[in-house]
């Protein structure tokens, strides 16, 4: 949320997890607390988090364990580069993500991943010879954060309005997003053109330049849940290994078990060359973001690079660490990311009656990771307006009547399209996910004759 100059709230998308500040900040309700699935608020009033914040809280709200490993940690040392947490962590994560994924570059957040990413690609292809390449390739309908490398990279046109002139001229390409292809065609009759696209591009670029290439598992909140065909990454990876470009996947949003797998991409039968990430892994009770480096490009056979410094004063922070090592044993205790992957199942066919509905025009994701895309009518599949708000008016329904969901727009031709995510922690029960759903219907329903 920003504010305009007389300090009153101008409300952007993905807004609805803020509290929200009018002018008189004194009177607006806080957060009091928060269990499992629930925000308790200073009112006495509570909202169902059917989205974790922005995604974030894979595991919960309210786990006393991280608390108590944050409070443990901050006695003992609060601030190092050299704690055995930071280590722990790192063993930790080698069981945790895929083979050969064993890197780690800690950072504080996602951007700051991204950023991170950007400067190994770079770093990587001098140390290796290829002097000239620094362009990393992005795809348009992505976010990938609000540092200026992560806001080039990214491609949701709206987030990046207005800042066109700071950012780097990296080029984009088009998105995999079938529902609404770029091309007008389908798969598998399309073979792929929209992998084949990036080949393309770097062709057009000159390969020579081209460091690196990214791009979400499935775009998160600029696409809502646009999932790729199975082979959509092996062949982006068969690309990119031909012109010695490095592929990071961004699982900022989708690691840590979102997506039904420890990480997204595995899902898509590819070990990448890089893996952002950050939210889940703290599942928001602290910052912390990373950057994962596959081992082959650092092995001891050439081409290799030596070690990389880029980190920030909180890189490798003691207190961050302990809590994502709680993080990471509360999701191999509980067995959240199998819960995750059961429980998404059981989402996706309540969701199935929202097929129907006039306003629904597509339902896509996969574990506890659904996106809703609306229209003002599926007879055309047109999506509202701009200026009616569609999306934010669905949300600010639902939260009046105790759920909270997350939303995004402009991935439809014209910067129109609007979704709505329904990305809860991993601890929803099978009943909240059906209060979840009947809360959707209704609210979509009530705004949009509201809007006729
Ligand atoms: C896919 C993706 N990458 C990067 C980011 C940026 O992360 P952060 O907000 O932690 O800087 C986000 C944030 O939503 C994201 O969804």
């Amino acid at each position: 949320m920003s504010e305009d100059r007389d300090g009153k709230s101008t409300r952007q998308e993905g807004d609805s997890f803020f509290v929200q500040l009018d002018g008189d900040r004194s009177r607006s309700r806080t957060v009091e607390s928060a269990k499992g699935v629930y925000l308790y608020y200073s009112d006495g009033s509570r909202l169902m988090d059917a989205s974790g914040g922005p995604v974030v809280v894979n595991i919960g709200y309210g786990r006393q364990a991280v608390a108590d490993a944050a409070y443990q940690q901050m006695s003992k040392i609060a601030f190092s580069y050299e704690t055995a947490i930071i280590r722990e962590l790192f063993a930790k994560l080698d069981q945790f993500t895929p083979d050969g994924m064993s890197r780690f570059y800690p950072l504080t957040g996602g951007s700051e991943a991204v950023e991170a990413a950007i400067r190994f690609a770079r770093h990587y292809h001098l140390h290796t010879g290829s002097t000239d390449k620094f362009k990393v390739i992005g795809r348009w309908s992505s976010y990938h954060g609000y540092t200026i490398g992560a806001a080039s990279v990214t491609g949701n046109v709206l987030r990046r309005q207005g800042f066109e002139p700071l950012l780097l001229p990296f080029p984009h390409i088009d998105p995999c997003y079938c529902f609404r292809c770029p091309f007008r065609l389908e798969y598998p009759g399309c073979n792929l053109l929209c992998a084949d696209k990036l080949e393309e591009t770097i062709l057009r670029e000159g390969p020579d330049t081209i460091a690196a290439f990214i791009a979400e598992p499935i775009v998160g909140a600029s696409g809502g849940c646009l999932v790729p065909p199975d082979d959509y990454f092996l062949r982006i990876q068969e690309i990119c290994s031909k012109y010695n470009v490095l592929l990071i996947i961004d699982e900022v949003m989708t690691g840590f078990g979102r997506t039904g797998t420890n990480f997204c991409i595995e899902q898509f039968g590819i070990v990448p060359d890089m893996i952002t990430t950050a939210k889940g892994m703290t599942s928001g009770y602290a910052p912390m973001g990373m950057l994962i480096v596959n081992e082959k490009l650092m092995a001891p056979e050439e081409p290799r690079v030596e070690g990389f410094g880029s980190i920030s004063t909180y890189s490798y922070h003691p207190v961050s660490a302990a809590v994502a090592c709680a993080v990471l044993d509360i999701l191999a205790e509980e067995q959240l990311v199998e819960r995750s992957r059961k429980l998404g199942s059981y989402m996706f066919n309540a969701l199935e009656k929202l097929k129907s509905h006039p306003n629904v025009a597509d339902i896509r994701g996969r574990g506890l990771f659904a996106g809703v895309e609306l229209v003002r009518s599926r007879s055309d599949n047109q999506p509202y307006d701009r200026d009616a708000k569609f999306a934010q008016r669905v949300l600010d329904n639902c939260k009046s009547k105790g759920i909270s969901f997350y939303s995004g727009t402009g991935m439809a031709p014209g910067l129109t399209g609007e979704h709505i995510m329904i990305a809860p922690p991993f601890v929803i029960t099978e009943e909240e996910i059906d209060t979840c759903v009947a809360v959707l219907e209704q609210g979509i329903t009530e705004v949009a004759i509201e809007l006729n």
